[in-house]
């Protein structure tokens, strides 16, 4: 069996960098990303570090791993110095629809919403910019006001998370050319007002909408990009297809200024196998993976930061995930 005593180059990585407070695993469907945002964060937690584990996915896996219902009820705490957080980005968007209600309300003096308006509400919160918005405005709020040391972000399978991202840099642009088409139009609008001598322009609030989303989400993708404070992990299995796909999805990461920090194999058949007489199914399984270690090897060196083995079971409950732990990062203190 592998077992880790001494730390492993991936704790090396969090002690050479205590600034990169900000931690992501990516990578495919299904490949551990949730379980190893989960043993980071217990890792992180016995080292004294006050830490939150959150996700924007409806899924609810941080819900299974931690054993405990934590779905929309803001952060749970789930050990000593770790909570976990799953956002309900349904409820986000009902909130949104009921500030947009309160607005018309108050804008208009009216004590019910028309009808039509009622119609338009529902259309706009099934487009899915509604639902990215609402991602964006949770991740900025868990980001800007929690006061933990560590923030560890378990990410949508990569295929998502390269959409949000997209999402964010053609959000920006599109509204960095409103906004400044606005500025245009109200610098025309204040000339003309003077020319009539009208004193007060009234103040222009679309611009003013525009101005907030965008900062907001500029204050979202600044934190994820930040070379200073965010580490980006992707999780790769020794298989053929995974590689190939990885190194793509990296290249797009690298086009969106997401700073990799490393890799990590996991679900690697343990080598004390081979002893064991094992079935020539198995035994090819495992020369597969070796193949594909070599390759792994030659292709990423020493941005692989920890291999982990397959386990006999799945990771669930804090038993589980210290091992995984231990396995990432070498000795858990106790
Ligand atoms: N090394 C391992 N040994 C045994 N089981 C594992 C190992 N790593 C992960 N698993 C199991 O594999 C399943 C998928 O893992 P996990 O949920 O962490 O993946 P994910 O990348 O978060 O998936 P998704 O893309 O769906 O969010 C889980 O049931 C988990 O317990
Ligand atoms: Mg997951």
């Amino acid at each position: 069996m592998t077992t880790a005593t001494k730390a492993t180059p991936l704790a090396e990585f969090f002690g050479q960098h205590p600034n990169r407070r900000y931690i992501m695993f990516g990578g495919k469907g299904g490949l551990g990303k949730t379980t190893f945002s989960a043993a980071t964060g217990y890792w992180l937690a016995k080292q004294g570090k006050r830490v939150l584990v959150f996700s924007v996915d409806p899924q609810a896996s941080l819900s299974d791993i931690f054993k405990t219902d934590i779905f929309g009820k803001g952060p749970v705490k789930v050990m000593d110095n770790l909570w976990a957080q799953e956002i309900d980005a349904d409820r986000h968007i009902r909130e949104y629809q009921d500030e947009v209600r309160a607005k018309i309300l108050d804008m208009y003096g009216l004590d019910k919403v028309p009808e039509e308006i009622e119609d338009y509400i529902a259309a706009a919160s099934a487009e899915p910019a509604m639902e990215e918005s609402a991602i964006f405005d949770s991740v900025v709020d868990i980001l800007s006001e929690g006061d933990y040391d560590y923030y560890i972000y378990d990410l949508v399978p990569l295929g998502h998370a390269l959409y949000y991202l997209s999402m964010a840099k053609v959000y920006d642009e599109w509204i960095g050319k409103i906004t400044h088409l606005r500025e245009e139009m109200r610098e025309y609008e204040e000339v003309a007002a003077r020319m009539k001598r009208q004193k007060d322009v009234a103040e222009d609030e679309i611009l003013g909408e525009l101005q907030y989303i965008r900062q907001r989400i500029n204050a979202a993708s600044r934190i994820l990009t930040d070379r200073e404070k965010t580490a980006f992990f992707f999780v790769v299995i020794p298989e053929q297809m995974i590689l190939l796909d990885t190194k793509k999805a990296a290249e797009m990461f690298a086009k969106f200024d997401v700073p990799i920090a490393g890799y990590i194999v996991n679900r690697v058949l343990p080598d004390s196998l081979g002893a064991e007489g094992v079935p020539a199914y198995l035994r090819s399984r495992m020369e597969m993976q070796r193949g594909q270690l070599a390759e792994i090897e030659k292709e990423l060196g020493s941005d692989v930061r920890a291999h982990v083995p397959e386990l006999e079971r799945d990771v669930t409950g804090l038993e589980m995930i210290e091992r995984v732990a231990t396995l990432m990062y070498g000795e858990v203190p106790r």
